[in-house]
């Protein structure tokens, strides 16, 4: 399959960054300098307004759109596209001042001052009338402007407001969900613990430190209602873009796995999904749990719009200054890692942030252009080099990454099960999703990040780590999935509770069990001194952290538990119902187990890597326009490795050919195209 590129009419991948000129606007001649050193970055495009609302309004309802009017003129006589923001990330003095309900309150119920950022009420009916109101205005200024590229909405949505209007809007969501039945709304939240039942909807308030902690059902439904609110403000927000420029696509920039959201909730109302990247590269051995947990994220960002291409919105072309440590990127790294992007089906690379700024929080990031102002820095010159290299991959545009491996990672499991009190404190619901992402990462196989919501069956294999909370409907999903000849893969802790967080009654994994075969009985929280062994084909592996009792009803025992009172009772099995297998992992093994695992499982179903035996510390991953495939190398390690591309293709970067054993450099990476072997 081959999409559209991202821009109409405009066939090449997108390379520039966040660009902040109103900053500048009393230094016209930084203008012109950007334009100049822009092309020489071998940038295409910049993303423009995130932050202009006071420079686009600087009074209610006195606009001056002049200075953006320059900008974009500049970029479109420069054949560039612009990433123009709606400003409502930020928002003026004057409008807190007037209408203080526009600004934030938080769970401890103070409303917040004037300042920072990302911190208006997403109810506020002045607050929407406002954005509304200057979204018009860009949208009716722009449209058609040869410029204009893409809609980008607000920035990074996030975080919550407990004010009276929201209060309200909760409970109306709720009146909504539970049918006006406040009886159906204190069952399914299990009220009548503690004394908690509700009497009258107006008693119900948002989760507070001092107010109601207890009732998890509440906690669930807070977050459900976050993610819809916020969606809701996006949608009411982009309305007049939609209508008066219906060509230009929607983006907002999401955040990976940030916890807030259901990403996919809010990629219902996009075109396209981005994210803003921040792995924190150390330059050691362990920088490939580093690219696992990136290539994770864009593996979801990609998947929240079911493979289309996605975009890189933000990455630091060198350290942060958010982060406890601003490590530099070391040389060769910057190509690489955003190369990583593209491998996992991204069509841009951008920045945060195209010149650094002279004040304030941000003048201590990384960014293309730095204070000294030329071309003359290390930084610019591997942007530049990464610029010359994208341009050569005009091919990859809109071709797809294909996987025949999903991870289910869903948010409100997450929520969930990170709320969940016993065991363990901390459940480590991402590291565990991200280590068994790894196992295959590691190994060149190609992998989609999906959700409960997600269709299963183009899949081989389906890993779905610490399932605690079933979705309606899934676990008879799971079931024809396997039947089907599938592959599925969950663990401990998984088929607890169901959408309300209510325990499934008659055993744990709830309606799970007849697929799985097992029954689990009790589930061991261990101390960070406390470990296991599980053999498994003739193979000891280590556990900790949790390990539970399970039975086998009808599931073949694979591995069996060594130590404790429930040594010699399984810890891994397999269930066959139908065509296809339904493994259980019922502890938390190690590195080593995760891999030998993996590997079982491709050989088992016939899931084959992009490159076979690669070397530890690299990673492979293919995209396909059904014609020609684009194999991407990369070395995520401090020293030079050797990669065995076998048949290998010609090098994009070099226009030669490449076969047998390749040395990439430190940090090196290679891409090279190939006949597509199955084209799609
Ligand atoms: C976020 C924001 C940007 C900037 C960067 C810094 O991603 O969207 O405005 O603050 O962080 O890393
Ligand atoms: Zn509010």
């Amino acid at each position: 399959m081959k999409y559209p590129p991202i821009v109409k009419d405009f066939p090449h991948l997108l390379h520039g960054g966040d660009y902040s000129p109103e900053q500048w606007r009393a230094t016209p001649e930084v203008w012109d300098e950007d334009m100049r050193l822009a092309k020489l970055a071998g940038c295409n495009t910049l993303s423009v307004g995130i932050f202009s609302w006071t420079a686009l309004e600087p009074r209610e309802g006195e606009y001056d759109f002049t200075w953006l009017d320059d900008i974009l003129q500049r970029m479109a006589q420069n054949g560039m596209k612009a990433v123009l923001a709606t400003p409502t990330g930020a928002r003026p003095a004057w409008m807190s001042q007037k209408y203080p309900e526009v600004l934030r309150v938080d769970e401890n119920r103070v409303r917040i001052l004037h300042g920072a950022r990302h911190n208006h009420c997403y109810t506020s009916p002045v607050y929407r009338r406002k954005a509304v109101e200057i979204n018009t205005l860009l949208a009716r200024r722009y449209a058609g402007h040869p410029a204009l590229g893409v809609w980008h909405l607000s920035n990074e949505y996030g975080g919550e407001c407990h004010c009276p209007l929201c209060q309200q809007a909760f409970r109306a969501w709720l009146k909504e969900r539970y049918h006006n039945d406040l009886d159906q709304l204190n069952q399914a939240w299990w009220t009548a613990f503690w004394s908690h039942t509700y009497t009258d909807w107006s008693q119900i308030e948002s989760p507070a430190p001092h107010g109601e902690t207890a009732v998890h059902g509440l906690k669930l439904d807070w977050k459900r209602f976050v993610t819809e609110q916020t969606l809701d403000f996006m949608r009411a927000e982009s309305a007049p873009l939609r209508s008066i420029t219906p060509d230009v696509p929607l983006v907002t920039n999401m955040m990976g796995v940030y916890p807030g959201i259901n990403y996919f909730r809010l990629a219902d109302a996009l075109d396209v999904a981005a994210w803003d990247s921040y792995p924190q590269w150390m330059n050691d051995e362990d920088d490939i749990h580093v690219a696992a947990f990136a290539a994770l994220q864009h593996d979801l960002t990609r998947c929240l719009k079911d493979g289309k291409p996605f975009m890189l919105m933000e990455s630091s072309p060198s350290a942060t200054n958010w982060q406890p440590v601003g490590k530099l990127r070391r040389p060769g790294g910057h190509k690489t890692y955003s190369l990583q992007a593209v491998a996992h089906g991204a069509d841009t690379v951008q920045y945060f942030q195209w010149r650094k700024s002279r004040g304030s929080a941000e003048k201590f990031h990384g960014a293309v252009v730095d204070h000294l102002g030329t071309p003359d820095t290390r930084v610019f010159g591997e942007v530049a080099q990464t610029g010359e290299l994208l341009q050569k991959l005009d091919g990859v545009v809109g071709a797809a990454t294909p996987a025949q491996v999903a991870i289910l990672y869903d948010w409100e499991n997450r929520w969930a099960l990170e709320d969940s009190a016993g065991f363990l404190r901390e459940k480590k619901y991402v590291e565990t999703v991200s280590a068994h992402y790894e196992a295959f990462f590691a190994q060149g196989v190609p992998l989609d990040v999906i959700d409960m919501t997600k269709a299963l069956d183009g899949y081989k294999i389906v890993v779905a780590p610490m399932l605690y909370l079933l979705r309606p409907g899934f676990a008879q999903r799971v079931e024809a999935f396997v039947k089907a000849g599938g592959t599925f893969v969950t663990t401990y802790y998984s088929g607890y509770v169901d959408e309300h967080d209510l325990c499934f009654l008659g055993g744990f994994p709830g309606p799970l069990k007849e697929t799985l075969g097992i029954w689990c009985e009790e589930l061991d929280g261990l101390r960070p001194q406390d470990s296991n062994r599980m053999l498994w084909q003739d193979k000891e592996y280590v556990l900790h952290d949790f390990a539970e009792v399970i039975h086998a009803r009808g599931a073949q025992v694979l591995g069996t538990y060594q130590q404790d009172f429930y040594a010699g009772q399984p810890a891994l099995t397999c269930h066959s119902p139908g065509d296809g297998k339904a493994y259980y992992i019922a502890a938390r093994f190690g590195e080593d187990f995760q891999r030998d695992f993996a590997r079982h499982l491709m050989d088992e179903a016939g899931v084959k890597p992009v490159l076979p035996r690669l070397p530890g510390g690299v990673s492979a991953t293919a995209r396909t326009n059904g014609q020609q495939e684009y194999v991407f190398v990369m070395n995520y390690m401090p020293y030079e490795t050797r990669v065995d591309v076998g048949d290998g293709g010609t090098d994009m970067e070099t226009g030669v050919a490449v076969a047998g054993t390749v040395v990439l450099p430190p940090r090196g990476a290679l891409v090279f195209v190939r006949g597509a072997e199955n084209p799609t």
